[in-house]
């Protein structure tokens, strides 16, 4: 295989489909899937979804394949600020912007390895069996039946603050820290397409055996099917919700990893005239089955058959991570088996944050191999450092982690598709652009979708950050707090030295190996 510029490329096509859907499906399926959809009223949630999924998610995600496979096989440039130069008839300026696409993945990967060391330490807590075993008597109250468990997950995060005492919790980050770095020092095909060739599909049978023991669940105060009823029963009047809209697109984008430049800069390792119209379909499906029909078939409805609809809800809006890592633990220790499906949660998040991980981790490698010349094992040396360096602030200072979560992996998300957009469509040529999306296609793309790409989704896209922009930003911007205004300056920091490394880039795209 291989077009002669000497960049990897993916040995199978089996290999590159698995790897996408890798990429794309995370603890953003599994986790903050049900929590968007409960806290945003279930059914009312989902049509504003499934729009945001056809009129920004599908068209976004051959549009990033595209760029991506022209950056790679036509530029020598796997990553936005060497695509962005190109194709704005090498604008220096083009290359600040195409930073952003290295900032985002970066400040994601930062904190999300973070989290997903969380699933591995709960994972191995189940499977030890060091998980509190106290069994709620009937007629618990909710409260009674998640206390240990939040009480768990707070002595769990008592990392924080605790720089100078040696914890389980940091034992297990350094563990999935070393994973990563594994995976990624192989390399493309040795590494990413081996090890996703083994996890999606074990990923798919354990989130499937998960959801055939969640659907027998069944309590005093509900069962499983109420909980689907909940998801699946629609609520027009959330349509006039700006607030709605906003957290499913949102949602879009997040699942599907787009704006984060890991579809771009793993679709950057195929052939010039391979297809990706209906490989990108087939990552966006394979997504939205485990994110719509997995992912919402055991979170919501496991903790609807144990608390019933409005409990559901209270847990979701009581912070992100109570769904999964309070009211699961609580409700598989009650049940028989709990530690095995307990450990089957946890570990199937793992894999599902694991595949992830490593693809936001891939552009920063990229742009070093790329743009500077390095090797590999360099290349992931010196980004998995920079990580190492910035996710102890993470780790240690609470706060750090939600203020990159809303700069980066929300609005920077919008933002950054926005520009992608613009560039694509608008600078580099509607036309080009289509007939990139459409080379070696299996099928054509419908044509109604270049009218979509080029006008409904930019206009879609603004508009979502105009409200945002009004409705949100003044509220996180007006937040002084030191935790907050170091996680600032740290994030400006990084901006700034990519927008300095991208200026300084090899504008011609190296060639490696
Ligand atoms: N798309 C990845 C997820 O869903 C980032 O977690």
């Amino acid at each position: 295989m291989g077009t002669g510029n000497g960049r990897e490329k993916w040995a199978t096509k089996i290999g590159l489909i698995l790897a996408m859907a890798g990429n794309a499906i995370g603890l953003g399926n599994f986790l903050r899937f049900p929590v968007q959809a409960a806290e945003n009223g279930g059914g009312a949630f989902m049509i504003p979804y499934l729009i945001a999924l056809i009129f920004i998610g599908i068209p976004l995600m051959w549009v990033e394949w595209a760029m991506g496979r022209y950056g790679g096989s036509v530029l020598g440039h796997g990553t936005t600020p060497g695509i962005f130069y190109e194709m704005t008839g090498r604008k220096r300026w083009a290359k600040i912007l195409g930073a952003i696409g290295l900032w985002i993945p970066m400040v994601v990967s930062i904190y999300y390895i973070y989290v997903e060391s969380w699933t591995l330490g709960y994972a191995i807590k189940f499977a030890i069996g060091m998980v509190p075993k106290v069994k709620a008597s009937a007629g618990s109250s909710q409260a009674e039946y998640l206390k240990p468990f939040k009480e768990f997950l707070n002595t769990y995060l008592g990392v924080n603050g605790n720089f100078f005492k040696p914890t389980f919790a940091y034992a297990v980050f350094l563990l999935t820290f070393a994973i990563n770095y594994y995976i990624l020092f192989r390399g493309v095909v040795r590494g990413i397409e081996a090890f996703a060739k083994k996890a999606m599909p074990l990923l798919y049978i354990m989130a499937v055996i998960l959801l055939v023991r969640v659907f027998l669940l069944k309590t005093p105060n509900g069962d499983a099917v109420q909980g689907l009823g909940f998801l699946w029963t629609p609520d027009f009047e959330a349509l006039k919700k700006p607030d709605v809209w906003i957290a499913a697109a949102g949602q879009v984008f997040f699942t599907l990893s787009l704006g984060f430049s890991a579809i771009v800069a793993y679709a950057s390792y195929i052939d010039r005239d391979d297809d990706i119209v209906l490989s990108g379909l087939t990552t966006t499906s394979l997504n939205e089955f485990a994110e719509v029909i997995l992912g919402g078939s055991i979170a919501i409805p496991a903790a609807v058959a144990f608390f019933g609809v409005a409990g559901t809800v209270s847990i979701a809006k009581s912070g992100a991570f109570n769904l999964g890592f309070v009211s699961l633990p609580a409700i598989f220790v009650n049940t028989p088996g709990g530690m095995f499906f307990g450990f089957l949660w946890f570990f199937l998040l793992f894999f599902a944050g694991l595949t992830s991980s490593i693809a936001i981790t891939q552009p920063f490698i990229t742009f070093l191999q790329d743009d500077f010349g390095f090797s590999r094992k360099k290349a992931v040396t010196f980004t998995m450092l920079l990580i190492f360096v910035v996710v102890q602030f993470v780790i240690f200072i609470p706060g750090v982690l939600d203020e990159m979560d809303f700069w980066a992996g929300t609005i920077g998300l919008v933002v950054f598709a926005l520009i992608e957009i613009v560039i694509f469509f608008w600078i580099f040529g509607a036309d080009r652009a289509w007939e990139e999306m459409n080379r070696g296609g299996v099928f054509g793309i419908p044509r109604f979708f270049y009218y979509i790409t080029k006008y409904i989704t930019p206009v879609f896209l603004g508009i979502l950050l105009a409200v945002w922009g009004i409705q949100y930003i003044p509220k996180f911007i007006a937040n002084f707090k030191w935790q907050v205004l170091l996680a600032r300056g740290i994030m400006t920091a990084l901006f700034a030295l990519f927008a300095y490394m991208a200026l300084k880039s090899n504008s011609k795209g190296e060639v490696h190996k």
